[in-house]
C-alpha cells in the first residue's frame, strides 16, 4: 500500500474497536462465547495453536485481516516467494523459503534456477557430513573427527546452536558440536577445554567472512590447531560456510572445503542454509532433510492459507495488535521444553534485528511503535523467576507457550507412578489458565484469607497467551516452529511498512569498536573521543590495565 497504514480506514477501525474490546476481560469473553476455546484455534503442519486466550473476538480477527489486506500482506508475501527484491535498502531478494523447496521445484530468480543451486550445496553438505560421520574423513593424524566447533556469530551461531540443542536426541554418529561466537576469549577457551586437536574440526561460519568476532576466533582456533599439529593440518581441520569465496581463500581455507549460500539469505534466516552444516554433521543429512521439510510445510501453509486461518499471519497480527494498539512492549516466549532453551535467544535476533526499525522502507519515519521485544526462558524455570511480573505486574505481556505431547525424555514422578513430562505440561496448562482468568478478591476472601492480605493475592488475569502444541520435538517440528516465527516477523514488518531484511543499525557500533581498539591499547596517550564520558571510561580502563 502507498501512504501510511496508520492513516488507513482499517487502522482507524481497529483503533475504535480496541477502545471497546480493550476494556473487556477474558473471563467475559469466555462467558459470552463459551466455545471460543474450540473456535479460536488453528492447525499448521503439526502445530496445533490455540489463540482463544487473547483479548479479541471474531470482529477483531476480521479487522486485523482487513488491516493485513490494506497493507497488501498477501501481495508482499507472493513477491517474497517469487524472489522480488523486497529488501529494498540492500536491493536484494529475500528467499530463505527457497532453501527448503524440494529438489524437483524450480524457482527462477534473475535467470537462475535457485532451487538447483540450493540442492547442489545440500548434496555437497550431505557428502561431506557422510564422510565425517562414517569416519572416512579423518584429521591430519588419521583420527576420526569427534567434535565439530562452529565459529560464527548472530545468524551464523544462534540458529545452529539452538537447533543442535533442540535435536540432541538425533545425534547418532558420535559427533558432538560446540559453538563459539563471542569475541570474549573466554568463549573459545571454554569451548576448547578437553578437546583433542587431532579429532576436532572447525566450521567457520560467516556469511560475509568479514565479521570481527568470527575471524578473530577463527584465527585463534587456527593457532591452537597449528601449535599442536602443524601448518599442514589446516586443510583437514578447517572448513568454511560463507557467501564470500575470496575472503575464505584469503583466510587460508581451501574453497573446495567451503559450502556456499547467497546474498538473498539473511543471516538470521540462514540456519536452513549451509550455516546448518554443524547440525547436519551431528544429526545426518536425512534428519536435516526432515528439518527443511518442516519449514516447507509452514511455508506452504503461509503461502496458500487464507489470512483468516493463516497461523503465521494471525499470530503476527496479534503481536501487532498488542504492540501497536495496547502499547505492549514485549512478548514472552516460554518453551515448556528444556531442549528449546535457546529458542527465545534465537527469536531475539530473528524478530528484533528484523523489525527494530524507526523508518519505513521508503525512508520516512514510522508512525507507530515497531519491533516487539522478545524474551523468555523455558518453563518451568521461568515460573520461579519472572512469572510474578507476568501475573501481577502492571505491564501487559502477551506470552507464547510452546509444549509437546510426547517428551524427549521422561522419568517417573516422586511416587513412581506418574510421568515428569505430565507434570511439566500440567504447569503449561495451569499457567495459561491462571494468566487468562486469574482469581478475584471474592474468590480469595471466600477461602478465608485475611482481608488485608486479599489484595496481595488477587490475580488480575486478562493476560493474553498463545498456546502452541506439537506432537513431539522432531527435526520437522523445529523447522515448523522457526518458519512460524519467520513469517510472523514478515507480516508485522509489512503492516508496519519497514524493511525487515536489512540491519543497518548494527554497523556503527562495529566501526566505532574498531576505531576504539587502538585508543585502549596504544602506548601514546589517547586522543580525545569527543565526549567526556567515553574519555573518562577509557582513562579508567587504561589505568586498570597499567597503560
Ligand atoms: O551484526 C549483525 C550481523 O550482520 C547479523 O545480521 C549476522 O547474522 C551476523 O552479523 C553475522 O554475520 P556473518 O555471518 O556475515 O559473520
Amino acid at each position: 500500500m502507498s501512504g501510511d497504514i496508520t492513516g488507513s480506514d482499517a487502522w482507524s477501525n481497529l483503533k475504535a474497536h480496541h477502545e471497546a474490546i480493550g476494556e473487556k476481560k477474558l473471563r467475559d469473553l469466555f462467558t459470552e462465547d463459551p466455545d471460543r476455546g474450540r473456535t479460536f484455534t488453528m492447525d499448521a503442519g503439526d502445530l496445533h495453536i490455540d489463540y482463544s486466550k487473547h483479548i479479541i473476538d471474531s470482529e477483531t480477527v476480521s479487522l486485523l485481516v482487513e488491516l493485513a489486506r490494506a497493507a497488501d500482506v498477501e501481495g508482499r508475501r507472493d513477491a517474497m516467494f517469487a524472489g522480488e527484491h523486497i529488501n529494498t535498502s540492500e536491493d536484494r531478494a529475500v528467499l530463505h523459503t527457497a532453501l527448503r523447496l524440494p529438489a524437483d521445484a524450480t524457482l527462477e530468480v534473475d535467470g537462475q534456477n535457485v532451487v538447483a543451486d540450493v540442492h547442489e550445496v545440500l548434496t555437497r553438505m550431505g557428502e561431506f557430513t557422510d564422510r565425517l560421520r562414517s569416519g572416512e574423513w579423518v584429521g591430519a593424524t588419521g583420527s576420526r573427527i569427534s567434535t565439530v566447533v562452529n565459529i560464527g556469530i548472530g545468524g551464523s551461531d544462534l540458529g545452529p546452536v539452538m537447533v543442535y540443542k533442540a535435536l540432541r536426541h538425533y545425534a547418532d554418529a558420535g559427533i558432538d558440536a560446540r559453538f563459539v561466537s563471542n569475541v570474549d576469549p573466554a568463549d573459545l577457551v571454554a569451548a576448547l577445554v578437553g578437546l583433542d586437536p587431532a579429532s576436532t574440526l572447525f566450521i567457520i561460519a560467516s556469511k560475509t567472512f568479514s565479521t570481527l568476532e568470527t575471524l578473530t576466533n577463527a584465527t585463534a582456533a587456527r593457532r591452537w590447531l597449528v601449535d599442536a599439529l602443524g601448518e599442514d593440518s589446516v586443510a583437514k581441520h578447517f572448513v568454511a560456510v560463507s557467501t564470500n569465496a575470496e575472503r575464505v581463500s584469503e583466510f587460508g581455507i581451501d574453497t573446495a572445503n567451503m559450502f556456499g549460500f547467497w546474498d538473498w539469505v539473511g543471516g538470521r534466516y540462514s540456519v536452513d542454509s549451509a550455516i546448518g552444516l554443524s547440525v547436519m554433521a551431528v544429526i545426518g543429512k536425512e534428519a536435516f532433510g526432515e528439518f527443511l521439510d518442516g519449514f516447507h510445510r509452514i511455508d506452504e501453509h503461509f503461502r496458500t492459507t487464507p489470512l483468516e486461518q493463516n497461523a503465521p499471519a494471525l499470530l503476527g497480527l496479534l503481536g501487532l495488535w498488542y504492540s501497536s494498539f495496547f502499547g505492549s512492549e514485549t512478548r514472552a516466549v516460554l518453551p515448556y521444553s528444556n531442549d528449546l532453551s535457546r529458542f527465545p535467544a534465537y527469536l531475539q535476533q530473528l524478530t528484533m534485528e528484523s523489525n527494530g526499525k524507526s523508518v519505513k522502507a521508503d525512508g520516512t519515519p514510522v508512525t507507530t511503535s515497531t519491533g516487539e521485544i522478545f524474551w523468555g526462558e523455558p518453563g518451568t524455570n521461568g515460573q520461579h523467576a519472572f512469572y510474578q511480573l507476568l501475573h501481577q505486574g502492571t505491564r501487559l505481556i502477551p506470552a507464547d507457550f510452546i509444549g509437546f505431547a510426547e517428551p524427549t525424555d521422561d522419568l517417573p514422578t516422586r511416587d513412581g507412578t506418574g510421568s515428569m513430562h505430565d507434570l511439566l505440561m500440567s504447569n503449561y496448562f495451569a499457567q495459561t489458565k491462571v494468566l487468562a482468568f486469574g482469581k478475584t478478591a471474592d474468590e480469595i476472601a471466600a477461602e478465608g484469607t485475611a482481608p488485608d492480605v486479599v489484595p496481595h493475592k488477587v490475580m488480575p488475569g486478562n493476560r493474553p497467551s498463545t498456546s502452541i502444541l506439537a506432537p513431539k520435538l522432531t527435526p520437522s517440528v523445529v523447522g515448523q516452529l522457526i518458519a512460524l516465527y519467520e513469517h510472523q516477523v514478515f507480516v508485522e514488518g509489512v503492516v508496519w511498512g519497514v524493511d525487515s531484511f536489512d540491519q543497518w543499525g548494527v554497523e556503527l557500533g562495529k566501526t566505532q569498536a574498531l576505531e576504539l581498539t587502538p585508543v585502549l591499547t596504544d602506548e601514546a596517550a589517547p586522543e580525545k573521543q569527543g565526549d567526556s564520558s567515553t574519555d573518562a571510561l577509557v582513562r579508567w580502563y587504561r589505568d586498570q590495565r597499567g597503560r
